[in-house]
């Protein structure tokens, strides 16, 4: 097939958007299923392909559940992606010490590479640095297919927005960017993604490649001032929820609180933009230092920790929230892990309760075991929506007498926690 006539086919018009197209998923995680889902959903058939059977054996798992297993396919070789008119990569993309892990996103460039025929659109969803897709993603594509981007196969990139745990920014609902190597393939990828969420067209890859790190390195560098904010609280012994109760009365105060950022996207992304800095002679002085002061953040938690229960032997702390934020079962990278690793530096044992999660570990509790042996202090990270109502009387009983409470999600009140000490500081 011609690219003249594949640009016609993919063309936004009516006409288009009621072909069923064969869509190739790489990777099969939260944002590749989530697509999955989607793309099935208004007719088309996929085929996922992840390296992980347990990631596989979720996504058929999660399709099938919307009624639609027959147009779903998850293989476990990218063979099985052969003929796709679409492929779209949706790997990790960490970091390593602070610096970008681009390796998911190389071999899953191969394997689309061999993949490709002529005409196949290729869409990187993986969050990258700004010309990752044009240096990194491209050259191995057409080393690997043989063919020629623009000429023979087109390519876009558009960065994954959704935010887990949160039904209302959805993949359907949350404008999709969207930018394209030529005006083809903007075209055939706006066209794609019109069918399933609001298009925004971006100018060029590198545009919507930086926004995508923009967007998450502004949460970073707020959530990082309202960090220093509680350390200064806590230094002037006030409460940050009562400073920001205050403050939130102005109509133009951005809201954010304090907290520990983890999860895979915050935490990592303003490492993939001051990576694109260092690397074009540029410093981001306030991006680097609010990096720091997140990565930290548990560090002063921990000690306030210490100046409460100085004596580690004294039992274990409880750490209340052991996934990333509230209402997910991810634990990756999540702020109950820094906190028991600062805790750990220090000497002290910690037991964490979380009923979101299904993969105990030999420290893992729950508030009803600890009625029998209290802890002296507890550090709330997170508190599920399941939980709202009740976890203040669970704490209280999970609590020793005077013993102390730091809730770090501002979410706890006092007013129901009597014989205890609430700390919304570190
Ligand atoms: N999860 C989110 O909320 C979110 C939001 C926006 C953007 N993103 C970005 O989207 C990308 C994917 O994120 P995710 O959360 O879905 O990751 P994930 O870790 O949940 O899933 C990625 C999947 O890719 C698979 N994989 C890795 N290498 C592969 C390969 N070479 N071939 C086939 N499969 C491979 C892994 O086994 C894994 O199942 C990342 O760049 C992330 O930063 C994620």
């Amino acid at each position: 097939m011609t690219i003249a006539r594949e640009r016609e086919r993919l063309a936004h018009d009516d006409a288009d958007a009621s072909k069923v197209l064969r869509v190739g998923i790489v990777g099969l995680g939260y944002v590749g299923s989530s697509l999955a889902e989607a793309f099935v959903a208004v007719g088309h058939t996929v085929r996922g392909f992840d390296v992980d059977p347990d990631r596989r054996h979720a996504a058929r798992a999660r399709v099938r559940a919307r009624g639609a297993s027959g147009r779903f396919a998850a293989v476990a070789t990218a063979a099985g992606l052969d003929g796709c008119d679409v492929f779209i990569i949706a790997v990790p993309t960490p970091t390593i010490d602070g610096r970008p892990e681009l390796r998911f996103v190389r071999d899953a460039s191969r394997s689309v590479g061999a993949a490709i025929g002529p005409g196949a659109l290729v869409v990187v969803e993986s969050t990258v640095a700004p010309g990752t897709t044009r240096t990194l993603c491209l050259p191995i594509l057409e080393a690997v297919s043989g063919m020629t981007a623009g000429t023979d196969f087109l390519l876009a990139f558009s960065p994954e927005r959704v935010n887990p745990g949160d039904a209302l920014h959805s993949v359907r609902s949350v404008v999709k960017v969207v930018a394209g190597y030529d005006s083809a393939s903007a075209q055939a990828a706006a066209a794609l993604y019109g069918q399933i969420a609001p298009v925004h067209l971006a100018p060029s890859l590198e545009v919507a490649e930086l926004a995508k790190l923009v967007e998450n390195t502004q949460r970073d560098v707020n959530i990082a001032l309202m960090n220093e904010v509680a350390r200064l609280c806590g230094a002037l012994g006030m409460d940050w929820s009562d400073v920001l109760d205050a403050a939130r009365t102005k109509w133009n105060f951005a809201d954010f609180s304090p907290g520990l950022v983890g999860g895979h996207c915050i935490a990592e992304d303003p490492y993939y933009l001051l990576a694109a800095a260092r690397s074009n002679g540029v410093a981001l002085p306030t991006v680097a230092a609010a990096r720091e002061t997140n990565a930290t953040r548990a560090e002063d938690i921990a000690d306030a920790v210490a100046s409460l229960q100085p004596d580690p032997a004294g039992g274990p702390v409880l750490i209340h929230g052991r996934t990333y934020k509230a209402d997910v079962a991810d634990t990756r990278n999540a702020g109950a892990e820094q906190l028991r690793a600062a805790l750990a530096r220090r000497g002290y044992a910690v037991v964490i309760a979380d009923p979101l999660t299904d993969d105990p570990l030999e420290y893992e509790t729950t508030l009803a075991a600890l009625r029998a042996a209290p802890v002296e202090v507890a550090l709330v990270t997170v508190v599920h929506r399941d939980e709202r109502g009740t976890l203040e009387a669970e704490l209280l009983n999970s609590v020793r007498e005077h013993g102390t409470i730091i809730d770090l999600t501002g979410l706890l009140s006092a007013a129901r926690l009597p014989g205890l000490h609430l700390r919304h500081d570190g």
